[in-house]
């Protein structure tokens, strides 16, 4: 797995009873260091895998990644600076992303760059409040206030619906489908990519879009293919050879998803 989770869209039953009956008054600032508890505690809720702690560091601290925390200031039991809402993100150079073919480059403009949604959550008794929504608002206002920025872009698992129809409700555009992105539990399912392009990087709907959404599904169904031929080889080269977990066995698709515990609706 890489060094940071990339764009985990998860949902649990694991919820805390911490039912707002009045109307809250929620409000989005910085995530700091004195949220870090709080903070894995809803990714250890929401989210099917352990984020390793130094990801933690990084966002209460405000290393690689940028981050916006949701919190309830009408709380009155003195939880009023609590998250009950986050999104986590980072920058990545738009030519080495996973999305390169489909930036309008411009060289004028020195290294481009593109935000990606690591992780995005709002616990159970908060949600359908907008809440999501404010904080992506918040991720394109800042991918747009930096001019080198070309878009914000995510992977979500193909049957988290909530999430799905808040990026569609957004304006995200679904620009592939990532045939068995993710692993968990030994069984594969697909991802879509979203796409939310800024600073003018692509026209809301060109021909050329459909040309590359062609082209990328005929690829990424070669790609398929491929792969499969190829750990057929592999299977065929390491007859005999047991593997001890999911990770090794998954060396020839590390950048796949590899989510080892169950219990879990979304991701
Ligand atoms: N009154 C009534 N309904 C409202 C209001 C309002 N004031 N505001 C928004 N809504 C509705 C929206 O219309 C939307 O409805 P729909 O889903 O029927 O279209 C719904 O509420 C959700 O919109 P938000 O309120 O903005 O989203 P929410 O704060 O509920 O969070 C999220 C959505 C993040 C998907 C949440 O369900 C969650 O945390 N799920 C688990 C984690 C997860 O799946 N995260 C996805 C992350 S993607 C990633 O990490 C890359």
């Amino acid at each position: 797995m890489s060094r940071f989770p990339r764009g985990f869209v998860g949902d649990s039953s694991m919820e805390e009873p911490e039912t707002p009956l009045r109307r809250p008054s929620i409000c989005f600032r910085p995530i700091n260091p004195s949220d870090l508890e709080r903070l894995e505690q809803i990714h250890r809720d929401l989210f099917p895998i352990r984020y390793e702690s130094e990801f933690f560091q990084n966002v209460v601290n405000g290393g690689d990644i940028v981050s916006w925390a949701a919190v309830d200031r009408s709380r009155p039991d003195g939880h009023s600076e609590e998250l009950i809402g986050f999104v986590t993100a980072k920058f990545v150079l738009a030519k080495e992303s996973e999305i390169s073919d489909l930036i309008r480059y411009d060289s004028s403009k020195g290294e481009e760059t593109l935000v990606y949604i690591l992780t995005l959550g709002v616990v159970e008794t908060y949600r359908k409040l907008g809440v999501a929504k404010s904080l992506i608002k918040e991720v394109i206002k800042y991918a747009s206030s930096i001019p080198v920025c070309r878009g914000v872009y995510l992977h979500v698992i193909a049957h988290n619906n909530p999430a799905i129809r808040l990026y569609k409700r957004m304006s995200f555009r679904c620009v592939r489908r990532l045939h068995g992105f993710y692993l968990i539990n030994g069984q594969h399912f697909d991802s879509y990519l979203f796409v939310y392009f800024v600073n003018g990087s692509r026209s809301p709907c060109s021909p050329l879009d459909l040309v590359v959404l062609v082209l990328n599904y005929v690829r990424s169904g070669i790609k398929v293919v491929a792969s499969k031929l190829t750990m057929k080889q592999e299977e065929k080269g390491l007859k005999g050879v047991k593997c001890k977990d999911n990770m090794r066995c998954l060396l020839p698709t590390q950048t796949k998803r590899n989510l080892a515990s169950s219990g879990y609706d979304y991701v």
